[in-house]
């Protein structure tokens, strides 16, 4: 029933195995070291088993002489889940010898129907995918978070914890990744990307291979600015650097990133990265901290980063990560957040400083209703809003908007407002848009 698409002949065997003493794989993925197996004991629920090099610290359900066996599942195993299990771990101690002393590379068994891209997905768990729309044409961009160690503490960072993957595995993922995903963006990003060691030839490799659109990092630049030297990286037309750079005043860069005398070292790094031929795009995420501050950042600009086609400027609306509740202590009424940004966008103008539009970004993007009339009609990136997402307030949505909004021609690619911010400062202000007048033609004329 079940199609392979593991390299790993010894993967494929043991799949047998499990088959012919009847349990009910349903997917086998090898990933970072560990072997993680997807079993069906019933209809109505799945049980995810994880087996790794034995561990004698880790709590798990049974360890044989090389592996520690856990699973992953919603409440108590029922009597077939726990007799499952008890076989899978004989049939282990059984095999074992013959099974390879260190488990590398990655591999799946997959359903048929699993398509090319949830094979990925699953294989690479430290991957992730955003899809948009800009214009008529669909953008999807493959997060590889390479890290989730940082060299700042942002108070509403977004990153997630997971495992840290080999360079092995990077890999592995770019040479899947234009099958499952074809000409995708790649953002590497994490954590902190630049803290890999493999880091530099990890950049090297993405930006130097077919079918990938185009290769973004996501870094703060600091290493940048000392350890690493950006020449090294050579320059391509689709590599860019995102890079995030919340204050130019270094008391409140420290504030915003946790960290202390940084600021110089990013700057230089940014400015390295220019020199050397690199686009680049400033990233400054607006909080409490800097929002009243966004003029100073435009008129100190020319002062502290080149002024060049090979850099503009982004500025994003604070998301709000469920895991850190500090993240809605700095959220910005969004009134604010747009007053700030024409002054500062009309200074960056003046001073030759290319703005990208607010509506360039999908999640950290604020609704179309609380911009200027000039800027809604401005080409931007529409999410794919996932259903889940956004709704009336409620606890499960991260995402809220206000009754309203269902009669609003954003409404399909609107997130509304994050669900702190909802709490915070209410939905009142969201607000239904209706076509352009020039669009809207009147009932009687088409009679
Ligand atoms: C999590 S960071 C990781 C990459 C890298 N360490 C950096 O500082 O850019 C990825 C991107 O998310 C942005 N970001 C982090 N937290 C955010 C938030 N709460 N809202 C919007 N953007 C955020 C960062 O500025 C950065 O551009």
């Amino acid at each position: 029933m079940n199609e392979s698409s593991a390299k790993i002949t010894w993967l494929e065997q043991l799949h047998q195995v499990l088959l012919r003493v009847h349990l009910p794989v349903r997917e086998m993925v090898l990933t970072q070291g560990r072997l993680r197996i997807d079993f069906g004991f019933r209809t109505d629920r799945n049980l995810t088993v994880d087996i790794r090099p034995r561990d004698a610290a880790s709590q798990c359900f049974s360890q044989t002489r090389r592996y520690s066996i856990g699973y992953d599942g919603q409440g108590p195993l029922d009597r077939s889940e726990q007799s499952g299990l008890e076989r899978l771990v004989s049939v282990l101690q059984r095999i074992e010898n013959r099974l390879p002393e260190k488990w590398q590379g990655t591999a799946g068994v997959f359903l048929p129907s699993t398509p090319r891209s949830e094979r990925f997905l699953r294989t690479f768990p430290f991957c992730t995918v955003e899809r948009s729309q800009v214009g008529e044409s669909w953008l999807t961009e493959v997060l590889v978070r390479t890290t989730s160690r940082c060299n700042q503490d942002c108070l509403f960072c977004t990153a997630p914890i997971h495992e840290t993957p080999l360079e092995s595995d990077i890999y592995a993922l770019l040479d899947e990744l234009p099958e499952a995903f074809p000409h995708a963006m790649l953002s590497l990003t994490g954590g902190e990307p630049t803290l890999r060691p493999s880091f530099l030839r990890e950049v090297v490799s993405a930006s130097s291979r077919e079918g990938i659109a185009s290769v973004q990092v996501q870094t703060n630049a600091v290493l940048l600015g000392s350890k690493l030297d950006p020449q090294l990286i050579p320059v391509r037309p689709h590599l860019s650097f995102f890079v995030s750079l919340h204050d130019l005043d270094p008391e409140r860069y420290d504030r915003c990133t946790h960290t202390r005398g940084q600021l110089a070292f990013a700057l230089k790094g940014i400015r390295r990265l220019v020199d050397g031929g690199h686009r680049v795009t400033i990233n400054t995420v607006v909080s409490a901290i800097n929002v009243e501050h966004l003029v100073d950042f435009a008129k100190q600009w020319p002062r502290a980063l080149p002024v060049s086609d090979a850099i503009d400027w982004h500025l994003s609306a604070l998301i709000c990560p469920s895991g850190r509740p500090e993240a809605a202590e700095v959220l910005v009424p969004y009134p604010t957040f747009v007053e700030q940004l024409q002054r500062a966008a009309a200074i960056a103008h003046q001073q030759g400083i290319v703005v990208q539009s607010v509506r360039a970004s999908t999640h950290a993007s604020v609704p179309a209703c609380f911009l200027p009339p000039e800027w809604q009609e401005q080409p931007f990136h529409r999410p794919q809003v996932l259903e889940h997402e956004t709704g009336l307030l409620d606890q499960q949505r991260a995402w809220v908007k206000a009754e309203a909004c269902s009669q609003c021609i954003h409404n399909a690619y609107c997130l509304g407002v994050p669900r702190p911010y909802a709490l915070r400062f209410g939905v009142r202000a969201l607000r239904p848009l209706k076509p352009p007048a020039e669009l809207a033609t009147p009932t009687q004329d088409r009679e």
